[in-house]
């Protein structure tokens, strides 16, 4: 059966740690010939920094070809309903666009976020669904409802300052933003931690900024089978207290999802839940991190952002290392 990398419930513990060995070789040794007669293709459906920088250096750093297209804007629009009359937008379908493309290339990575609109509908991951089920090739997930890149950059960083990483306090902190953002790295943030055997907190404002069952059922389950914990808490000082690792990320009230203004006047409410170093000085001397991009002084304040203890630019880092060692390991191929 053709390996995906969609999420990091269909790879298993040993797996994992086998990739951030590998991207541990990487950063200290990054230059291979392993992908010289390979190429990939990047679709970008909506903007990114670090993800397309990464992945364009890191293949190029394998001796392999990276085709970056955002469909819609370079490329042509794509329709990912079945059976439609494409009187739309649109002027490819799904079906011709993965055919083609795995014609050319060895994997296709996607990057679609939701739609906003409907939660019901934007949590079945249609689009990188539809290139799973048309293509031919290894397809990667560059962010939809879950972030599993992310996730490796975050495990590599926990692990570097933490060590053993069994049963050490991991906190996610819901913070503010202006808008109501993906929920996709704080659903990844939960899996991994879990899946490490991490005793997981999930700190929000309230039931309404509770993530979809799904991913609470995944960390639950996670946290059984590793034997730790996982606490969902509506107390900032009881969920900081004695934390080894604080990982903050805003995301929008599934309760209101698609009713932003609704929404809105929710969060607006919880703008003291960004990190400071007072919540900070609960820990256990934590380690801060943040996937990014983030606002200074809305989600984290510059004390924190420059502090000695934030890993962010580290974690960030390591989105090139470990999506190396992940893209090597689809095509078995070692270093
Ligand atoms: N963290 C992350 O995916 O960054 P970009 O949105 O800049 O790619």
């Amino acid at each position: 059966m053709q390996k995906h990398f969609i999420n990091t419930e269909n790879w298993s513990k040993s797996e994992l740690e086998d990739l951030l060995t590998t991207a541990n070789t990487l950063k200290n040794h990054p230059f291979h010939h392993s992908f010289k007669n390979k190429s990939f293709a990047l679709l970008f459906f909506n903007p990114s920094m670090r993800t397309r920088t990464s992945f364009e250096l890191g293949i190029s750093q394998l001796g392999g070809t990276a085709i970056i297209l955002q469909p819609g804007k370079d490329a042509w629009g794509i329709e990912f309903e079945p059976g439609v009359v494409m009187n739309g937008d649109a002027e490819e379908h799904i079906q011709e666009v993965a055919a083609v493309l795995s014609t050319y290339v060895d994997a296709i990575a996607v990057r679609a976020f939701p739609q906003f609109k409907n939660w019901q509908e934007d949590r079945q991951d249609k689009v990188i669904n539809a290139f799973v089920k048309y293509a031919s090739v290894p397809i990667i997930n560059m962010e939809t409802v879950v972030h599993p890149c992310q996730e490796l950059a975050l495990m590599m960083t926990i692990k570097k300052h933490l060590g053993v990483v069994q049963n050490k306090k991991f906190l996610l902190t819901w913070t503010y933003h202006p808008k109501p953002l993906n929920t996709a790295v704080a659903n990844s943030a939960l899996s991994i931690a879990s899946k490490f055997g991490m005793d997981v907190t999930l700190l929000c404002p309230n039931k309404n900024y509770l993530l979809d069952k799904k991913y609470l059922d995944i960390a639950q389950q996670n946290c059984q089978v590793e034997g730790s914990s996982f606490t969902i808490s509506h107390d900032i000082d009881e969920a900081y207290k004695d934390a080894d690792f604080v990982y903050a990320k805003s995301w929008g009230a599934l309760r209101f999802y698609g009713d932003p203004q609704s929404e809105f006047k929710q969060r607006r409410k919880h703008q003291h839940f960004m990190v400071d170093q007072q919540k900070m000085a609960l820990t256990n001397q934590a380690k801060f991190s943040h996937c990014l991009p983030l606002r200074r002084n809305i989600k984290a304040t510059d004390a924190v952002m420059d502090s000695d203890y934030c890993v962010a630019i580290e974690e960030a880092e390591n989105r090139l290392h470990t999506q190396k060692a992940m893209m090597l390991s689809l095509f078995g191929e070692k270093i």
